[in-house]
């Protein structure tokens, strides 16, 4: 059956400075519903690109001292350029539009034309404001205290001969594709489009469509002098790129149309001129326009020309940020992190935090965990002989078998979040699964072992299909996750029902999918990276103290045990406490309070591997009995647990 066609776009980028986290954002999520589409089984056309054009783009290059064409040529294909970057991000576009290359120049020149000859395009002088960063032109009215509304910076008095495209005449069926189609989206946008620029005082504007004060665009091929306006050159880039006008490609009738992803601030040139120029060339309009929210710092836009003052909290450089924690795990933060049609506050230390609570815990653990018991008590194949418990299984196997339709639902809205969200939902669940069914338990009786081996199976099959789901998202890692999984499927089909899975399946051992990240050193080797070196601050040395001398019987009637961290929680009105529930490796649970909430996060611990004194009296605190202390290292305002390596098994003695 041939497959359907998708096409999705992403806006393309201005190459005038190396591209930060807020592209990468915009990147990184249209990237992720290419490959959900291909996971669906559509035949993807994703395209990206740079849009090169522009006053400011000649002043930068003029600032640096080349050509534009050089100053664009060494940002886009230089070594840590736009699409070095898309690579190292694992980005999957199959096309990469420049608006410089030769079959898109003449496309715009013949478009211009046949925008000229149809009427819609006409000579008049041009009289308003211009903000040159924004390539925008502004009537008095939509000025912001004097300034350009998008970006708050002064904008020019101009006054010159230019074309103007007719957009007035298309205001009412502008207005009718707003307001009675699901064109735009998300749907709070949609008031704002028609309150501030169709429905607002003179209504809507006729566009200027050229200029003459600068040299660096698409000519008007029919009046020299005059170059087109940079925005109506970009716009049309998402049908060049399939053959519109050119001959380069022919795949317009293909693909088009598709859907066009664009940050919140351009929403206004793609949900208003954008299918105005479709109408006047005749090209059926954009299936969808959606409008995403803005990566801020500190309550702003993190933006080119604000990066040298904001850098200074934080490094929103994707290279770096890629390279230290890994493509997969930064997209994941960018997904998992903000809802995609509002804006949400960046911070490294969110994304560290992010990493070790979802990836490394949650979902490495899991993984981890799981292939190591099928090692330990299976030699790594399951047996045929499996016994199922309705009444341990079903929540889990419920929850996994409707995965795929709750992920879906959540994917056709772009709600990214949700998606993610209800895979790590079953995620959660399935560790919870393994405390209930305590395999450990299990494997000391012989006749357990169709039980045992049963939930291992469960375990398995819900990391496969929370594996395969994060593939658009995390690609390498459901890779790596079906690896450990002796290859297992991850198609679409093989996603839907809980079970596809071999039942005797062989794991394969492998490294942690993500290692564990020491936040607070973390956090002060980036503030390094962007501030550079901080001063020595002079130590406040506590003096060293030593107690009385103890007789050896006296050391040894402490009993210190390797315990293993099963669940931790904050202890609700206390501020100090942690409330630990260890495996001693006594086959039954210990509970310890320990008064170190200050220094750890409760999901930091799940699963490490600590040393306890098991044999202090017990004594109750907060209503709660504590049954022995956690060792840990303590001077001054420092705390650290002693934590072991992970192969020292439960219930090992300190000597
Ligand atoms: N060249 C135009 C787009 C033309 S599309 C026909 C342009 N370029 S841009 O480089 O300034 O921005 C490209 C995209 O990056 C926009 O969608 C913009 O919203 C997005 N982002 C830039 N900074 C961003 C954040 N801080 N957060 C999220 N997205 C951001 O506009």
């Amino acid at each position: 059956m041939e497959k359907k066609p998708y096409y999705i776009t992403t806006p393309i980028y201005y190459p005038s400075d190396n591209l930060h986290i807020g592209h990468s954002y915009c990147t990184v999520a249209t990237d992720a519903m290419a490959r959900y589409k291909r996971l669906q089984g559509y035949d993807v056309m994703f395209l990206t690109g740079t849009d090169e054009h522009g006053q400011k783009i000649e002043a930068k290059a003029r600032e640096a001292g080349c050509t534009p064409k050089e100053f664009v040529d060494r940002i886009v294909e230089g070594p840590r350029g736009v699409k070095a970057l898309w690579k190292l991000m694992n980005i999957s576009n199959d096309r990469f539009i420049r608006t410089t290359d030769d079959y898109h120049v003449a496309a715009i020149q013949a478009i211009f034309k046949k925008m000229y000859d149809n009427g819609d395009i006409y000579k008049s002088v041009y009289k308003g404001k211009y903000c040159k960063d924004c390539e925008s032109f502004w009537t008095d009215s939509q000025l912001v205290d004097g300034k350009c509304p998008d970006c708050g910076r002064a904008v020019t008095d101009a006054e010159e001969e230019a074309y103007f495209f007719r957009a007035s005449k298309y205001s009412d069926k502008i207005r009718d594709l707003l307001l009675n189609t699901d064109f735009l989206e998300p749907r709070s946008r949609v008031n704002e489009m028609i309150n501030n620029f169709i429905d607002c005082e003179g209504g809507l504007q006729d566009l200027c469509v050229s200029r003459t004060s600068f040299t660096w665009g698409v000519p008007v091929d029919f009046d020299p002098g005059h170059v087109v306006y940079v925005w109506l050159d970009a716009l049309f880039n998402y049908v060049t790129a399939l053959g519109y006008c050119n001959d380069k490609y022919d795949e317009l009738e293909k693909f088009w149309p598709g859907v066009n992803i664009v940050g919140k601030e351009i929403v206004r040139f793609h949900s208003i001129y954008w299918p105005a120029f479709l109408m006047s060339v005749g090209l059926p309009l954009p299936k969808k326009v959606y409008g995403h929210g803005w990566l801020l710092l500190d309550g702003g836009k993190i933006s080119k020309s604000k990066l040298a003052e904001q850098k200074a909290a934080n490094v929103v450089d994707p290279y770096l940020l890629s390279e230290r924690y890994g493509v997969d795990a930064l997209r994941f933060f960018l997904l998992r992190t903000f809802p995609f049609g509002s804006d949400g506050n960046f911070s490294n230390e969110l994304l560290l935090q992010t990493i070790n609570t979802d990836l490394a815990n949650d979902l490495g653990n899991l993984v981890s965990r799981t292939v190591a018991m099928v090692r330990k008590y299976f030699g790594g194949t399951l047996p045929e002989d499996q016994a199922s418990d309705e009444a341990q299984d079903g929540e889990l196997l419920a929850m996994a078998a409707g995965l795929r339709d709750r992920y879906e639902a959540e994917m056709e809205k772009y709600q990214f979040q949700n998606a993610i969200g209800e895979v790590f939902k079953v995620i959660s669940r399935a560790n919870k699964y393994i405390d209930e069914t305590a395999p450990w338990v299990l494997a000391k009786d012989e006749a357990n072992r169709p039980r045992l081996a049963r939930v291992m199976y469960n375990l398995l099959e819900t990391i496969r299909l929370c594996g395969g789901l994060l593939r658009p998202v995390m690609p390498d890692t459901a890779d790596r996750i079906m690896a450990r999984l002796g290859g297992a499927a991850s198609d679409w089909d093989s996603l839907q029902d809980f079970g596809k899975l071999s039942r005797t399946v062989t794991v394969v051992p492998g490294d942690a999918l993500f290692p564990r990240i020491d936040i607070p050193k973390e956090m002060e080797a980036l503030a390094e990276i962007s501030n550079g070196p901080k001063e020595e601050e002079a130590p406040q040395e506590e003096p060293v103290t030593f107690k009385e001398n103890i007789a050896f019987d006296d050391f040894e009637k402490v009993d210190m045990t390797v315990v293993k961290v099963l669940e931790c929680e904050n202890v609700k009105k206390s501020k100090k406490l942690l409330r630990f529930t260890l495996d001693d490796g006594s086959g039954t649970p210990r509970q310890i309070l320990s008064g170190i909430a200050q220094w750890y996060q409760p999901q930091d611990l799940i699963g490490k591997t600590l040393v306890a004194c098991t044999n202090l009296a017990p004594r109750k605190m907060m209503g709660l009995d504590s049954c022995g202390m956690l060792l840990s290292a303590e001077k001054g305002e420092t705390l650290s647990l002693l934590i072991l390596d992970d192969a020292i098994p439960a219930g090992a003695k300190l000597c």
